[in-house]
């Protein structure tokens, strides 16, 4: 097979009868060579997706052995913090070597997976404690749905922590939409909520000083809306 790119334009004639079209000049050129360097581009960034995926795999299994071998458990959850921002960052890379261009990812796909794998190591497999993903499944920037992975890890990841101490059921509900123009993305518990002037990022708490810093990178705002728990609103223009 060969492929080409063709660009032509019509000839025409003023005869007695009106303009007629005399015949068609154009050139034709063989692009195979072309596609098969971009081809072979595409492959190569696959590629190194997946090598930077298995290493950060590395870096968390050894966060994880790491983990394993600390008494104290305030050091311990510190660890399984840093473990949840490397995971959210690997997912990323496992989604862009899968995807259907190599520079942008189906966020919806995206966080259904980070929150299955991070569920796997915040809540115990029969804590009562349920998650659910819904909404739409907006394909965005890989830089965006890199930044949106790192926020809502750390909303969930507090959910996970804080919302629903020695509580026997809770939910946590991520609901991702657009409207075109926007993207809104919701992470809200029905736990204890959060106290009074905590959770914004102000008082000087890493994970959500993370969260501000990274919605104003995506021009966005940060919100917490009132419900029965907490619940936390971030919406950014469509890049
Ligand atoms: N979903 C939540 N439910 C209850 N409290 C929360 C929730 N999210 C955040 N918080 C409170 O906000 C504080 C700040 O969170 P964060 O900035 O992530 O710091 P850290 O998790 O390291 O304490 C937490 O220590 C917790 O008291
Ligand atoms: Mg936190």
């Amino acid at each position: 097979m060969i492929w080409v790119s063709a660009a032509g334009q019509g000839v025409f004639a003023d005869t007695p009868a009106g303009r007629t079209p005399v015949r068609l000049v154009g050139i034709v050129r063989d692009i195979t060579p072309r596609v098969a360097a971009l081809r072979q581009k595409d492959v190569l960034i696959r590629e190194m997706s997946h090598r930077v995926r298995n290493s950060l795999q590395t870096a968390m299994t050894l966060l994880e052995l790491q983990a394993r071998f600390v008494g104290n458990p305030a050091v311990r959850s510190q660890l399984q913090e840093a473990h949840g921002r490397i995971q959210s960052v690997a997912q990323v890379h496992r989604h862009l070597y899968q995807a259907a261009k190599v520079t942008s990812i189906a966020a919806g796909d995206y966080l259904r997976d980070l929150l299955a794998d991070l569920a796997v190591h915040l809540l115990l497999p029969d804590s009562g404690i349920t998650c659910s993903k819904t909404g739409d499944n907006p394909v965005l920037p890989a830089d965006d749905v890199l930044r949106i992975g790192l926020v809502v890890n750390e909303l969930f990841t507090n959910a996970c922590k804080y919302a629903f101490a020695g509580w026997a059921e809770g939910t946590i509900a991520v609901v991702i939409q657009t409207d075109g123009e926007h993207i809104e993305i919701r992470v809200a518990d029905n736990g204890v909520g959060v106290a009074d002037g905590v959770g914004l990022g102000r008082d000087g708490h890493l994970g959500m000083t993370i969260v501000r810093s990274i919605v104003e990178q995506l021009e966005g705002t940060l919100s917490l809306e009132v419900c029965d728990g907490t619940c936390f609103r971030i919406r950014f223009p469509h890049h």
